[in-house]
């Protein structure tokens, strides 16, 4: 598989960092190119869950999956529900494909690339559940521009997510938390579903530790916060 390059459309900065890191193991490698194919959204189409999960009771989306193993678990875990998982780092696709494969899923698509690219193909109201867990952090200031979480991106979540869902954000940067809050306050069709310090301080129940959170890379423990989309 040649690597992709994800040209963004214009204005628009990368959040993520490498998108390749070592080489690939031959197993990860070989399935890139023969189970990949098989389970990619289609390019430049509409990503119609309905189409993609006829029977699902609920489309989940997890951005920036990693190395795969949160999405492996719910997808092993909730096997009536459809799992759209997106990621451009290779050696995460790879990871997730393995999981996919030992332990047979047959309840995930996934693209190799940018989630913008997909949240914007998707319709209206159609995902149930979105997972953002540990983003890239960029610290620095002058870096913040790059954070996924940002107020249009915020605004696009709310078009997509279904009434009453959700999305779920981790984060063990204090100051990344503080930006998220900020970026979902200031989109009125989300509101913070938290009602003491427990709600932000305890992942939520079925929780499934992911690689980055394991590190402990941040400055702070890991804050959870759920966003319910409103009724109306
Ligand atoms: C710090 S890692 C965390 C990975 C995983 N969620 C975990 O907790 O272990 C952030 C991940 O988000 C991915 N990412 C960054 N920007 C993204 C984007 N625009 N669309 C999809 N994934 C993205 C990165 O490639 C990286 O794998």
């Amino acid at each position: 598989m040649t690597q992709p390059s994800f040209s963004a459309p214009k204005g628009r900065l990368r959040s993520f960092g490498r998108i390749k890191a070592r080489t690939l193991k031959p197993r990860q490698q070989g399935l890139l190119n023969s189970l990949l194919p098989h389970l990619a959204l289609e390019a430049a189409e509409p990503v119609e869950p309905a189409r993609l999960f006829p029977k699902a009771e609920a489309v989940v989306l997890e951005i920036g999956f990693g190395g795969g193993e949160h999405l492996a678990a719910q997808a092993g875990a909730h096997p009536r529900w459809g799992f759209i998982g997106v990621e451009p780092f290779m050696n995460g696709m790879g990871s997730l494909l393995s999981h996919i494969e030992n332990e047979n899923l047959a309840n995930v698509r996934l693209h190799l690339g940018d989630a913008r690219d997909v949240v914007g193909r998707l319709p209206d109201g159609c995902i149930d559940r979105i997972y953002i867990l540990f983003p890239d952090p960029w610290p620095k200031t002058r870096h913040h521009k790059r954070r996924l979480i940002q107020r249009d991106f915020t605004a696009s979540l709310a078009r997509i997510v279904k009434p009453l869902g959700e999305v779920r954000f981790a984060t063990d940067w204090a100051h990344y938390a503080a930006w998220t809050l900020e970026m979902f306050e200031a989109e009125k069709r989300f509101f913070w579903a938290a009602e003491e310090a427990a709600d932000w301080r305890c992942p939520w129940p079925g929780h499934v530790t992911t690689r980055y959170e394991a590190k402990g890379l941040g400055d702070c423990r890991p804050i959870w916060l759920r966003f319910v989309r409103s009724g109306a």
